[in-house]
């Protein structure tokens, strides 16, 4: 007889656990996380490391690239909200196209943050990026830092610029934190830009393509180099921009010297070409870190919070609270923002660092450790 009930006990113990489980299964909150395209490398480390935090965390994860296709993107969005996602986190391809979507997304009650890119016009509860001018700021440093600018005394150095997509609004701030941090060196002539490219839009990237990087760069340099003029610095927004500008110096740069190439990323290319020596810098941000930022807070809305500057607290990473900065042209929204810092040949270990990197079996380059 004991034997039946202990039988029986187990079998209850069974059932129980799996109800349980499918219970969890189907309270599990749904997050829709829309990435802008595979072909920029740092989004597919953002839309890996956001699926697996959110899913460690026993989130129901609906993950999508719209090939930097902003209608694609629009409808990517639509079918999560027919889904019944609760949150949506967007890194928008286009700042200015997803009103019309969001509308629907908040008259559904769902909770939307703008992801690495603010999104413009629309119904946005926070946004999580890196404090973005400051990632222009550091390049700046950086040239000002390697070429002494400040005790340059009657030396003069040319430079030329490579923004990014004019369709998103991180490209600005990129843009505008170098230029000004430089400008003062710009006024006194210690800095000269011989093609007179000197505004966003004459240097600006669409969709931060490469090929078009190098096309531009390649221009300028037949238009402006081909003379003999000497080239020192090539202040490009970022790696994908960068790898383009640096290809076109490999191939079209006729000077004896290494110009100074900047980007910004850590895509693996560019590590290597740092290794390499046809680039010389990158502004690291770890959307590792950005991902568990984006969690928390989520979390914590889901919990029924308005977060402020207290949730910094729970991060993993360093973030300041930013309710000043990004106005989205329907009022300031909310900001954590990461911390940018420079990366070049005499550092690279602080990449492995981060667990997100590891050297190759050479120990010559270094490889992203997601799978
Ligand atoms: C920006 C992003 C940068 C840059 C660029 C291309 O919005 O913040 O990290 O790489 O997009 O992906």
């Amino acid at each position: 007889m004991k034997k039946v009930l202990a039988l029986i006990l187990a079998l209850a113990m069974v059932f129980a656990l799996a109800s349980t489980s499918v219970a969890f299964a189907d309270d599990a909150h749904k997050v829709g996380i829309s990435m802008p395209t595979k072909s920029l490398e740092r989004w597919n480390r953002d839309g890996s490391y956001l699926k697996e935090q959110f899913e460690a965390a026993g989130f129901e994860v609906e993950l999508t690239y719209s090939d930097n296709d902003a209608v694609q993107q629009n409808n990517d969005i639509a079918n999560m909200i027919a889904d019944g996602v609760e949150v949506l986190v967007i890194a928008a391809i286009d700042s200015d196209t997803l009103s019309s979507v969001l509308a629907d997304a908040a008259d559904a009650g769902i909770v939307t943050i703008a992801y690495d890119r603010l999104i413009n016009n629309a119904d946005i509860a926070y946004y999580v990026s890196f404090d973005n001018y400051t990632v222009g700021v550091l390049q700046a440093q950086y040239v000002i830092d390697a070429l002494d600018l400040e005790n340059a005394g009657d030396k003069t150095y040319n430079i030329e610029f490579t923004a990014g997509d004019p369709a998103d609004t991180n490209a600005g701030y990129f843009f505008n934190g170098a230029f000004d941090t430089l400008k003062p060196f710009i006024d006194a002539g210690t800095l000269q830009i011989p093609s007179g490219k000197t505004t966003f839009e004459q240097v600006a990237t669409p969709q931060w393509s490469t090929d078009t990087a190098l096309e531009n760069f390649q221009n300028t340099l037949a238009s402006y180099y081909g003379d003999g003029t000497v080239l020192d610095i090539a202040l490009c927004s970022n790696d994908s921009t960068a790898a383009g500008v640096a290809q076109a110096i490999v191939s079209d740069y006729a000077g004896s010297n290494q110009p100074i190439v900047t980007g910004q990323d850590g895509d693996i290319g560019n590590l290597q070409n740092i290794v390499d020596g046809i680039q010389t810098m990158t502004v690291y941000k770890n959307v590792s870190d950005e991902a568990g930022v984006t969690l928390v807070l989520v979390s914590a809305i889901l919990d029924g919070e308005t977060p402020g500057e207290e949730l910094c607290e729970k991060f993993d990473a360093e973030a300041a609270f930013d309710t000043e900065t990004y106005d989205n042209g329907l009022g300031v929204v909310p900001s954590y923002l990461l911390v940018p810092y420079s990366i070049d040949a005499s550092n690279l270990d602080l990449l492995v660092e981060t667990g997100n990197y590891e050297w190759d079996a050479n120990n010559q380059y270094l490889v992203s450790t997601l799978g």
